[in-house]
């Protein structure tokens, strides 16, 4: 790293004030999931420098600050700015080996130029929405809580998907379901919703869960996930553009990493999980360490059920 770089990493790192993983609300929880088996691929060193890009709380990136101490470095990439000032909290006894930025992962090299890093040692992407994120229902991504229809992780960057949801055509948002949620009622679900919202505007989540699981006969719905749990996954991915920021990252990692650097990417849905397989396979300049996805144990499902779709791969750049 130039000067500046560690310099700035000096002036913008935190001042060591809190150390607690839940540092300013009850919700402010989120078990990190796969942590030995992210730390195994990525096997943080003494002096390496690490980039977790979904900072999240911060729970993997702080098991790697104490995995490549005294010296190693993170940095954090967040677009959330509530998770990001959490991160920061939590991760402030780490002083200045530890920086992050609320920005968009899939700018990491605009992020690095900007503080004089050009390569790394590893990058860890754990992909989708934090525990935070999820549960609290003003965000609007669960229907489970009702809330607003918003979904947004960046509010600066992107229309709430209450605006997709009342504004885009038919055709739209049958695509929109099945290429994002692999709904195969997507086009039955469109039209209910467009004949809904010429009645009344959908503005919630429990008021958007009900008009899908009313398009859907009862023999055509899922038995074991609810039937809106798709269209909100796909409603996800395109308020936020998460299949086009993945590809943009996929396609800059060789570029960031050094020789032999490691990257490290858990998904949680098939979506994310072939997009990272096949650009790992049609990578030359990366050699793949897991041949399958690592996927959680029993264990560690029991504790967090969050982790039973997570699935991580990993690789490392040939140089
Ligand atoms: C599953 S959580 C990460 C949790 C984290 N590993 C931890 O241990 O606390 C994913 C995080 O990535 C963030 N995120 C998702 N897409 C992003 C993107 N394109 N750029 C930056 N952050 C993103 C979300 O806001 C969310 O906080």
């Amino acid at each position: 790293m130039t000067d500046a770089g560690n310099n700035l990493l000096k002036k913008k790192a935190c001042s060591p004030k809190v150390r607690s993983s839940n540092p300013d609300s009850s919700l402010a929880i989120h078990i990190p999931v796969l942590l030995e088996e992210v730390i195994r691929f990525l096997a943080p060193v003494d002096g390496g420098t690490y980039i977790d890009g979904t900072l999240g709380l911060g729970g993997h990136a702080e098991k790697i600050l104490q995995s490549c101490k005294p010296s190693g470095r993170v940095i954090g990439f967040e677009w959330d700015a509530i998770a990001l000032h959490l991160a920061q909290k939590r991760l402030a006894p780490f002083g200045d080996r530890f920086y992050a930025q609320q920005r968009n992962y899939s700018e990491i090299m605009a992020g690095l130029t900007e503080i004089g890093i050009c390569k790394v040692d590893g990058l860890l992407l754990d992909l989708g929405v934090s525990s935070l994120q999820f549960d609290s229902a003003e965000r609007g991504f669960s229907f489970q809580n009702n809330g607003p229809l918003d979904m947004r992780m960046d509010k600066r960057a992107h229309r709430p998907a209450e605006e997709i949801i009342n504004a885009y055509s038919k055709e739209d948002l049958a695509d929109i379901f099945y290429y994002y949620g692999e709904e195969r009622q997507a086009r039955r679900i469109a039209a209910h919703i467009v004949e809904e919202r010429s009645k009344e505007r959908i503005t919630s989540t429990t008021q958007l869960a009900r008009i899908v699981a009313g398009a859907v006969p009862r023999k055509y719905q899922p038995r074991k996930i609810h039937a809106a749990t798709k269209v909100f996954q796909a409603l996800r991915i395109a308020v936020n553009n998460e299949l086009d920021n993945l590809t943009a990252v996929l396609d800059t990692v060789a570029k960031i990493l050094k020789p032999g650097g490691r990257v490290c990417i858990i998904s949680f849905h098939s979506l994310e999980d072939r997009l990272v397989k096949w650009k790992f396979k049609d990578n030359p300049e990366l050699h793949v360490l897991t041949k399958k996805p690592v996927i959680p144990s029993l264990e560690e499902i029991k504790v967090n059920p969050r982790a039973r779709s997570a699935k991580l791969r990993a690789a490392y750049f040939k140089g």
